[in-house]
C-alpha cells in the first residue's frame, strides 16, 4: 500500500536483532493514505496538526490533519499521553498501530503508543478556536494562518488539482507547454496597467534603465505565445500576471494567474470558444472526481445553491451572442444601469452579470467587438460601417467575464497600418516580421485562474482563492488587513 512498506519491514528487522535505544523509525503515511488504508495492523507514524483533543477517563481521542485531506484521522491513545502541550493547534508526531475503526464514520484509526508534540500552541492566544466556524472574511485577517482551516485547505486543494488539470487537459491535447518571461517590455493589452521594473539603487543612480529599455512585469503572455505559435501550431501557458489595476473589486487582484493558450491554423472564433468551453467543463469535470470532499464542503457551507448553477453550465452548451446583440439585450432590459450601455462603450460589471441572467445563467460568449475598443493584435472583421473585430469574451455566472481571446491579426498590412496608426511600429518591428514570414492565421485565449475557482466554487472574494492575495493599498484595503501587521507579513514572504 504504501512506498516506504518495504523499508518498515527492514527497520522492524534491523530493531528487533539489536537493542535500539531510539523509537522506531516507521515510514510516514499521509492522512488521506491512513484513511483509506485497506490493510490495518501496519506500524506507521503520522505528522500534522491537531483539530481537536478530548480527554476521556479510559481514552484519549485526538484528531489530526496534515493537509492531504479535508477529512481528519482519529488518534486513540492512553489518556496517559496527553501532555500538558497537547492542545488544539498545536504540530505532533504520532506513532501507532493502524486498526479498524469501531466507529462508523470513519475506516481506520490510529492507535498511539507515542504521541510527540514539536510545537506547541497556545490554543488561548491563537486567532482559531477548536470547532468554531469562521467566515472568510475573518479568516482573511491571518494570511499566515489561514490555510490551516477547513475551508481554505479546500480551496487550496481544488486549486492545486485543477492546476494539474489544465497541464493535464493540454498536454492530452498535444500542446507544448512554454515558459513566458514575468519581465518583458511590452503592454500586450495597451492598457498602461503595467507595474515597472527597476533595480533597487545603484543602477538607478547611472541614469539609465537596467534592461536598456522600460521593462514591466507581464500582463499577459500572448505575444510571446504569439512568437512560439510560428513553430509549435498548439501553445500555452500558466503563469503569474500582473497587472496595476486601481479596482478594489471581488474579481481583481493585481496579481493573479493566467492560463493561455495559442493556436495556428485557426481561422474562425469557432474553432477558438470549443477549446476554451472543453477546457473548462473538462478541467471541472476533472476537480469534481477528483476533490469531491472538498468541493462539497465549499457548496455547502460557503455557497449553499453552487453546486446547481455548476450542474447547468456544465450540461448545457455554452451560448454565443454577438456584441451588438448583447447592447440591444442590455437597451431593451429592465434595469436601470448605473452604466447606460452604448455600441461603442466597454461592457461594465453590471451589464455582464445582467446579460449572463439574461442567458439562464449559462456561460456565453459574446463575440465581434468594435474595433474601437481592442488592442492592436486583434483580427479586423472588415464589417463596415459598424467594424468590429473578432474578440470573444465568456461571461459566466457569478464572476462575469473569465476567458479573453481573439483571432489575431495575421494579414501584415493591416496591421502595419494599425500600429503606425497608434504610433507603435518600432516597438512592435519583431511582432511584424512574424507576419513578413510564414505568417499563420493564428488566435488564442486567456484564462483568469483564480476567476476559474470563484466560478466553480462559488467563492464571492477573489482574495480567497489565491495563497496569498497582492492587490492595490487603500484606505479601504487597510480597514481590511491591519496595516502594519499586513506590510510586516508582506514584507517576509
Ligand atoms: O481579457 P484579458 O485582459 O485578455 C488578455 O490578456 C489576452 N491577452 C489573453 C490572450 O488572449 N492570451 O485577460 C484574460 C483574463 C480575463 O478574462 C480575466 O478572467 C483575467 O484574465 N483577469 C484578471 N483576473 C484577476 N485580476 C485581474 N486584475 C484580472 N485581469 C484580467
Ligand atoms: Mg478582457
Amino acid at each position: 500500500m504504501w512506498a516506504a512498506r518495504g523499508l518498515s519491514r527492514a527497520l522492524r528487522a534491523c530493531c528487533t536483532s539489536a537493542p535500539c535505544p531510539k523509537p522506531a523509525r516507521l515510514p510516514r503515511v499521509s492522512v488521506r493514505d491512513a484513511l483509506v488504508s485497506q490493510e490495518p495492523g501496519e506500524n506507521v507514524k503520522v505528522q500534522g496538526w491537531v483539530r481537536s483533543v478530548r480527554s476521556q477517563k479510559e481514552v484519549l481521542f485526538l484528531h489530526i490533519n496534515d493537509g492531504s485531506s479535508l477529512e481528519h484521522l482519529q488518534i486513540v491513545a492512553d489518556p496517559t499521553l496527553h501532555g500538558s502541550n497537547l492542545t488544539f493547534g498545536c504540530s505532533v508526531e504520532v506513532q501507532g498501530v493502524l486498526v479498524k475503526s469501531p466507529y462508523k464514520k470513519q475506516n481506520v484509526e490510529l492507535k498511539a503508543d507515542r504521541i510527540e508534540v514539536i510545537g506547541h500552541c497556545d490554543s488561548k492566544t491563537f486567532p482559531f478556536k477548536y470547532k468554531e466556524r469562521y467566515p472568510l472574511e475573518y479568516t482573511r485577517q491571518y494570511p499566515h494562518f489561514r490555510c490551516r482551516t477547513n475551508a481554505l485547505g479546500s480551496i487550496l486543494r481544488v486549486r492545486s488539482e485543477a492546476t494539474d488539470a489544465i497541464h493535464s487537459f493540454f498536454k492530452a491535447n498535444g500542446y507544448i507547454h512554454i515558459h513566458t518571461p514575468v519581465i518583458t517590455s511590452n503592454d500586450c493589452e495597451g492598457a498602461g496597467e503595467l507595474f515597472q521594473v527597476e533595480p533597487s539603487s545603484n543602477m538607478k543612480k547611472l541614469g539609465k534603465n537596467f534592461f536598456d529599455v522600460p521593462a514591466f512585469l507581464t500582463v499577459s503572455a500572448q505575444l510571446h505565445l504569439e512568437v512560439m505559435s510560428g513553430a509549435f501550431t498548439h501553445v500555452f501557458t500558466f503563469g503569474p500576471t500582473f497587472r496595476a489595476e486601481n479596482s478594489q473589486s471581488r474579481r481583481h487582484l493585481a496579481e493573479f494567474y493566467m492560463v493561455e493558450a495559442e493556436i495556428s491554423f485557426v481561422e474562425n472564433l469557432q474553432d477558438i470558444m470549443q477549446v476554451m468551453e472543453t477546457l473548462f467543463k473538462t478541467t471541472t469535470e476533472t476537480v469534481l472526481s477528483n476533490c469531491s470532499e472538498d468541493v462539497e464542503l465549499l457548496h455547502k457551507f460557503v455557497a449553499p445553491g453552487q453546486k446547481d448553477k455548476l450542474e447547468q453550465m456544465l450540461k448545457n452548451k455554452f451560448l454565443i451572442i454577438s456584441y451588438t446583440e448583447a447592447i440591444d439585450i442590455l437597451k431593451k432590459g429592465s434595469q436601470n444601469f448605473t452604466f447606460t450601455p452604448k455600441w461603442g462603450l466597454d461592457l461594465q460589471t453590471e451589464h455582464e452579470k445582467y446579460l449572463v441572467k439574461y442567458c439562464g445563467n449559462i456561460p456565453v460568449f459574446v463575440i465581434n467587438y468594435p474595433f474601437d475598443l481592442k488592442p492592436f493584435y486583434m483580427r479586423d472583421n472588415e464589417d463596415e460601417p459598424q467594424h468590429t473585430v473578432a474578440a470573444v469574451d465568456l461571461l459566466v455566472p457569478g464572476v462575469g467575464e473569465l476567458f479573453g481571446g481573439s483571432l489575431r491579426e495575421e494579414r501584415f498590412h493591416l496591421l502595419q497600418q494599425r500600429l503606425a496608426r497608434l504610433g507603435l511600429t518600432d516597438a512592435y518591428e519583431w511582432y511584424l516580421d512574424l507576419r513578413r514570414f510564414g505568417s499563420v492565421p493564428h488566435g488564442g485565449f486567456g484564462m483568469g485562474f483564480e476567476r476559474y475557482l470563484q466560478c466553480i466554487l462559488g467563492v464571492d472574494n477573489i482574495k480567497d482563492v489565491i495563497p496569498f492575495p497582492r492587490l492595490m493599498p487603500t484606505p479601504s484595503f487597510a480597514q481590511t488587513y491591519p496595516d502594519e501587521f499586513y506590510y510586516q507579513f508582506a514584507g517576509s514572504v
